[in-house]
């Protein structure tokens, strides 16, 4: 296995493939793979306060709080497991959490290597989180149609079955795609002017993307 280290951020809308992709490198890599959304996922399954806050927030397609975000990516970063190259998928997520992160990096001397920017048009994302399935328990993503699993609504190691996320109906992802396009899609330009954008064009076969981005990490 290769194992150059490296910090890198996976930007895209909802759907755009961020968690495949995550999921393919931190096999290639070892990477820790660094979700805000599966973080969040964790916490909400809690039954107390803050997990029905978050579900709650989840279920909505809204965005969690900074310092709440802040202080489960703070906490994962300083684990053994991510002080050799990280990958962070979800986060940030506006130019608040941009901030935090900077301030973050600072702390624990590390810099940011790249921002890959997954660009897919919006009516092939609705077309991804309708038939998206996903493993729970390993977190591994499937789609009926691009990814199917061997066996219909089965994990393909456990088979176990397959679900959806709550989050992934028209109508939730008609507001994930909104405050996307508000709060998240400003981060594109932030990251131009600081020279570590990397355009990827999210609508090509999954295999295609993983290898423009070995061949970015590998240089
Ligand atoms: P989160 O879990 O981060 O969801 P998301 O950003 O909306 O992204 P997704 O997981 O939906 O999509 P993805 O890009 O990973 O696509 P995937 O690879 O699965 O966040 C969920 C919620 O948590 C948020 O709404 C918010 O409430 C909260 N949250 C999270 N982070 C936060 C933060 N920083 N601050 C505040 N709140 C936060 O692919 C999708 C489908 O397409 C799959 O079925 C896959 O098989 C298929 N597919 C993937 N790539 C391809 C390809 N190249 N070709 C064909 N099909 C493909």
């Amino acid at each position: 296995l290769s194992k150059p280290d490296g910090h890198y951020i996976f930007l895209g809308a909802p759907g755009s493939g961020k968690g495949t992709q995550s999921l393919n490198l931190k096999k290639t890599h070892c990477y820790c793979h660094l979700s805000t959304g599966d973080l969040l996922r964790e916490a909400a399954e809690k039954k107390n306060e803050l997990g029905d806050k978050i579900r709650g927030i989840i279920n909505e397609g809204k965005l969690v709080d900074n310092e709440t975000v802040l202080s489960l990516v703070d906490e994962k970063l300083k684990s053994p497991q991510c002080k050799k190259g990280f990958i962070l998928d979800g986060y940030p997520r506006n130019v608040k959490q941009a901030e935090d992160l900077n301030k973050l990096l600072e702390t624990n001397k590390m810099k940011l290597d790249g921002v890959f920017y997954f660009n897919v048009p919006d009516e092939t994302l609705f077309e991804r989180i309708n038939g998206r399935l996903i493993h729970k328990p390993s977190g591994r993503i499937y789609h009926k149609i691009y990814n199917p699993p061997k066996v219909p609504n089965r994990d393909d190691i456990t088979n176990e079955p397959l679900t959806q996320r709550v989050d992934d109906n028209e109508n939730v992802l008609k507001k994930r795609l909104k405050i996307y396009k508000s709060e998240t899609e400003p981060l594109i330009n932030y990251y131009k002017k600081l020279n570590l954008l990397v355009n990827l064009d999210g609508t090509e076969p999954a295999v295609d993307i993983e290898k423009k981005i070995s061949q970015h990490i590998s240089h």
